[in-house]
């Protein structure tokens, strides 16, 4: 499932703009949703502790849609050749492949999802 957002509402100096994605409900525990923010693909993983984590949404090995891998408490592995992603840090398992991209992502107390881009 891809969802859309096209506008974010509030704008730091740094050009770090702050989406709002809506309810943490649109993602189940332990799975990821693609969202499309201002043009570009994002993964959000829920783990089933309802920790947050945004990653590129294309596994850099060879462009796995990396929402649809399987979520551990703080991992996901990639469905199409099993490379396995730390989501704190982006580090992946094969030292061949590179790190994921990550994005600063939290729950509001609405338990919305805020995304900050730059
Ligand atoms: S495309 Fe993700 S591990 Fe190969």
């Amino acid at each position: 499932m891809t969802i859309s957002v096209s506008s974010g509402v509030s704008t730091t100096p740094r050009t770090t703009t702050t989406y709002h994605l809506g309810s943490i409900e649109q993602i189940p525990p332990g799975e990821g949703r693609v969202y499309v923010v201002a043009g570009r693909q994002i993964a959000i993983f829920r783990t089933r502790d309802d920790t947050l984590y945004a990653t590129q949404a294309h596994c850099p090995h060879r462009n796995g849609p990396l929402a649809d891998g399987l979520v551990g408490s703080h991992t996901v592995l990639c469905p199409l050749h099993s490379y396995q992603f730390d989501l704190r840090t982006g580090a992946p398992s094969m030292p061949s492949c590179t790190a994921l991209t990550l994005y600063p992502v939290t729950v509001d107390s609405s338990r919305n999802i805020v995304l900050q881009l730059e």
